[in-house]
């Protein structure tokens, strides 16, 4: 089994889908490459983590780093910033209204840190295609 340092978890449900979201995947698999950080960094469509008008949004493990509403010209930078220097970028960050201070983890967002899941605990964690995914995660 290949160990990564970070996963880069893409919300591949209908609502980022349709906001870009496999665009933004090619183009942050292909920035990861460029950068010589594909032995080290895996991205994976994911389905939907519930917050959909914020999408394309992405989650950066194991840190739980919550980006949203992404963009193809976002990715050398996030990629720069965040992967090779280590310096999660707050401008990609949820803000919970104007002028308030960007929440970097999505467990301290209010939207998800009230939530219990249960049968979809590892909706966002895990790539729904591929069984070993869930088995890692007791899933299944
Ligand atoms: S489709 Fe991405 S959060 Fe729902």
């Amino acid at each position: 089994m290949k160990y990564y340092r970070a996963h880069l978890l893409v919300c591949a449900g209908t609502g980022c889908v349709s906001c870009g979201a496999f665009t933004l995947k090619e183009a942050l698999e292909k920035e990861v490459a460029r950068r010589g950080l594909a032995d080290e960094v895996l991205v994976v469509a994911t389905g939907c983590n519930g917050f959909c008008e914020r999408g394309p949004i992405m989650m950066v493990h194991p840190e739980g780093i919550f980006y949203q509403r992404l963009t193809v010209e976002d990715v050398p930078f996030l990629v720069e910033e965040h992967l090779l220097k280590g310096r999660p970028i707050q401008k990609l960050m949820y803000v919970p209204s104007p002028g308030t201070t960007p929440i970097p983890k999505m467990s301290d967002i209010d939207f998800f840190k009230h939530q219990r899941l249960i049968v979809l605990r590892n909706r966002g964690r895990i790539d729904p295609e591929r069984i070993e995914d869930a088995i890692a995660y007791d899933g299944y």
